[in-house]
């Protein structure tokens, strides 16, 4: 494996608080505020994934799009291409001239960490390649615009087939959400153990597992995202992000986070899968509300684990 030469030429402890947003991706760049200070370069750690190839090579796949494109991609991101709405603002179905369909994310500016998140996502993005993550396909960052095209996934997100489904929707079946279970937890696998340097992803949850037309899950939103280098990442500790419910109990007392916080939220994701119950949900029973307060008694007793399983299931597990 090669080393990336952008990781060289800075000194990583302190990166620049006022990178250009608007970098071509496939020329070396310092890599954008990942906020760790233990930070090595890749190439100190030659046997993992090479992520330093796409800006290496020259040949990133991702693409810069300017504001008038993807206004006609989305019919001037009209509410009808609207397909959802997250923390960091409005993401739109969108068509490209070539006819490719894209999931079109329009950062929030008013957001506090627009920009920043913005830049972490591009260029983390345009290094990392996994089946289950989500593809980023270039970017927009004209005037203050601050724009990601994705792959769009074309079933959506978890959430929206685990959890309030419609009466005219069938409910995922065992083998489906653990095949979902399986591809979340490999994505995961990827950025903590394949990833070089290895990344800690913040923010897992059934909003932020897509799914493509065979149920295949591909982890998206790597804006809260930060790499941690080798030697002593135990732990990093930036300011407290992620989603109530899903946060491991010492990460949201400290804000100390590490890997472990992650395969914390990806059980939380598991439970959700088996229970079909949201990880908070406060139109439940007070003792219901939290999923894992509620789940928790029951692993106790194995007597009672197919108490917790999901109505809509029917019985039908093994
Ligand atoms: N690449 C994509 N393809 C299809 N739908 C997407 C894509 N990205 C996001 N979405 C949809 O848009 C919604 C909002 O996404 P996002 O802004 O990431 O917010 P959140 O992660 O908080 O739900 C998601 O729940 C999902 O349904
Ligand atoms: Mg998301």
């Amino acid at each position: 494996m090669s080393c990336l030469p952008c990781f060289q030429s800075k000194k990583t402890n302190e990166p620049p608080e006022d990178l250009p947003v608007a970098r071509p991706l496939n020329a070396p760049s310092p890599p954008p505020h990942f906020e760790n200070n233990n930070y090595k370069p890749p190439c100190e750690n030659a046997n993992k994934v090479d992520l330093a190839s796409p800006v290496e090579n020259g040949d990133s796949n991702a693409k810069t799009f300017t504001f008038r494109e993807l206004a006609s991609a989305t019919k001037n991101f009209r509410q009808e291409c609207l397909i959802g709405e997250g923390g960091f603002g409005r993401v739109f179905k969108g068509t490209l001239q070539g006819g490719e369909v894209v999931a079109v994310k329009q950062l929030d500016r008013t957001g506090t960490q627009g920009n920043k998140e913005f830049q972490v996502e591009v260029f983390m993005l345009t290094l990392l390649n996994h089946p289950n993550l989500v593809s980023l396909i270039g970017y927009c960052a004209d005037g203050d615009q601050r724009i990601l095209v994705y792959e769009y996934m074309p079933m959506g997100c978890l959430a929206d087939h685990l959890i309030d489904i419609k009466e005219d929707q069938k409910p995922l079946d065992w083998q489906n959400r653990m095949k979902i279970a399986s591809g979340a937890a490999q994505g995961l696998e990827y950025l903590h153990d394949k990833a070089n340097p290895p990344i800690i992803y913040r923010d897992l949850r059934t909003t932020n597992i897509l799914l493509d037309q065979d149920f295949n899950p591909r982890l998206s939103d790597y804006g809260l995202a930060k790499l941690a280098g080798g030697g002593n990442t135990s732990h990093i500790s930036p300011r407290v992000m992620g989603t109530y419910g899903y946060c491991a109990p010492e990460y949201e007392r400290s804000g100390e986070l590490s890997f472990k916080s992650d395969v914390y939220s990806f059980g939380v994701v598991l439970l959700e899968l088996i229970t079909g119950r949201r990880a908070v949900d406060t139109t439940r029973p007070a003792e219901e509300q939290n999923l894992v307060a509620w789940a928790q008694p029951i692993f106790r007793n194995p007597k009672r684990f197919r108490e917790i399983a999901d109505p809509l299931l029917k019985n039908k597990f093994p």
